[in-house]
């Protein structure tokens, strides 16, 4: 696979951060539960350029979205001031969290008054309108008094939002690098899969083969194998002539898949697929489960891989030296078709214990991943969900191009 080229970017550790203002775009857009923060992993994932920042004596101003909000003005619904009092706790300091907006009087005299050793917290970017449009206006408001601009939010890099593209090309000629978790995430969804150990092996899973169809694409013939499990796995057998009951089909993916197939077959890659499957009558705890081969009985659906699939995934799995896993593979919440999912997750743990390079991409696999524990056995879980498969991908991140070539 080709070098995507977004390796190659200075970073926060290269420049002289002594006395200067930091401007750091993290990704603080965490799952809020009744107002609570219900997984702080993004914010834990930036703490070490913010502390880097700090223990040179610099200061640091965050500015992050959360959410969806609609764009014209506050929703209390989406505030970062929960993240605010969280940030604190982690980095035992206050967090200066100025206003419910960004870039009014406030929030512009709280970073002009920073001294050395303070963190602000700007609220959520997206209740301003400049941060979807790219906004130049709002970009030049967001940089004033700032010293230099840290890119660190790449759960949020295949977006050409203001922060992440115009507020960098307003710097000017001040310097713009990229976070530590940056760095990490680029080195290995880049490096790792640009010059990949080999065997090297994909799994992919989830529901839907659009959301994957050009990461398909773009591994087929890179790859030695693609696991394909999960919902997508039964638009991909339907299109090979099998039965799926009623499970989740993407009908009109499939003349698509059956293409696809072809692609895979006429390349290097060896595509695996499951050959037996645990169903149930609903994807619901509790639902009546039986195990069924290749071909679904017509009133069941198939929830997870069945135990002969997920020895076959996990043997290939085990003898990989680079493993690319985005996908769970199949309803991991609901017990027992968390099975398969599991599997996976043991053979890539065995796997890194010998040596190999595995990478979860974010989302449901880093969530399933976590939810079993395993997080810290694998050698990188991504920040990213939309991100990460962008970057496998090989789509664009305008924001990379933004920062200072090495
Ligand atoms: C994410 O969670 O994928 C990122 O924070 C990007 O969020 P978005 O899809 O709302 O741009």
């Amino acid at each position: 696979m080709s070098d995507p080229g977004h390796q190659s970017r200075n970073t926060i550790d290269q420049i002289d951060v002594d006395g200067s203002t930091v401007l750091v775009r993290v990704d603080f857009n965490v799952p809020m539960q009744d107002g609570r923060i219900s997984d702080d992993t993004r914010i834990l994932a930036a703490i070490p350029t913010i502390r880097s920042i700090l223990d040179r004596g610099g200061s640091v101003v965050l500015m992050s979205h959360l959410g969806r909000p609609s764009g014209k003005g506050h929703e209390p619904e989406f505030s970062l001031e929960p993240v605010a009092g969280r940030l604190g706790e982690l980095l035992e300091t206050d967090v200066v969290f100025p206003s419910h907006d960004c870039t009014d009087a406030a929030a512009r005299k709280a970073v002009a008054d920073v001294a050395s050793g303070d963190v602000v917290l700007l609220e959520n970017l997206r209740f301003h309108p400049g941060e979807k449009k790219g906004d130049e206006h709002f970009a030049r408001d967001l940089v004033s008094d700032i010293d230099a601009y840290c890119n660190d939010a790449f759960g949020t890099a295949h977006r050409a939002d203001a922060s992440m593209v115009a507020v960098p090309t307003a710097m000017g000629d001040r310097p713009r690098v990229a976070g530590r978790l940056l760095e990490r995430e680029l080195r290995y969804l880049g490096d790792a899969i640009a010059e990949p150990a080999t065997p090297f092996t994909a799994i992919l899973g989830g529901a839907k083969v659009s959301d994957k169809l050009k990461t398909i694409r773009r591994l087929a013939g890179v790859v030695d194998t693609l696991i394909v499990g999960g919902a997508m796995a039964f638009t991909l057998l339907k299109a090979g002539g099998h039965r799926t009951g009623r499970s989740l089909v993407e009908e009109p993916m499939i003349d698509e898949a059956r293409r696809m197939i072809d692609e895979l077959e006429a390349s290097s890659t060896t595509l695996m697929l499951p050959d037996d499957f645990v169903c149930g009558e609903a994807p619901e705890a509790g639902t009546p489960v039986t195990t069924c081969g290749i071909d679904v009985p017509d009133e069941l659906m198939g929830l997870d891989i069945g135990p002969d699939t997920a020895a076959r995934f996990a043997e290939v799995v085990r003898g990989a030296r680079t493993v690319v896993w985005n996908g769970p593979m199949g309803l991991f919440e609901v017990p027992p078709f968390d099975a398969g999912t599991r599997a996976v997750a043991d053979a890539l743990v065995e796997a890194t214990g010998s040596g190999g390079i595995t990478i979860v991409g974010g989302g449901d696999t880093a969530s399933a991943i976590k939810s079993l524990g395993l997080g810290d056995s694998v050698s990188h879980v991504s920040t990213g969900g939309g991100a990460s498969l962008t970057m496998l991908e090989g789509g664009p991140m305008p924001a990379l191009d933004t920062l200072d070539a090495r």
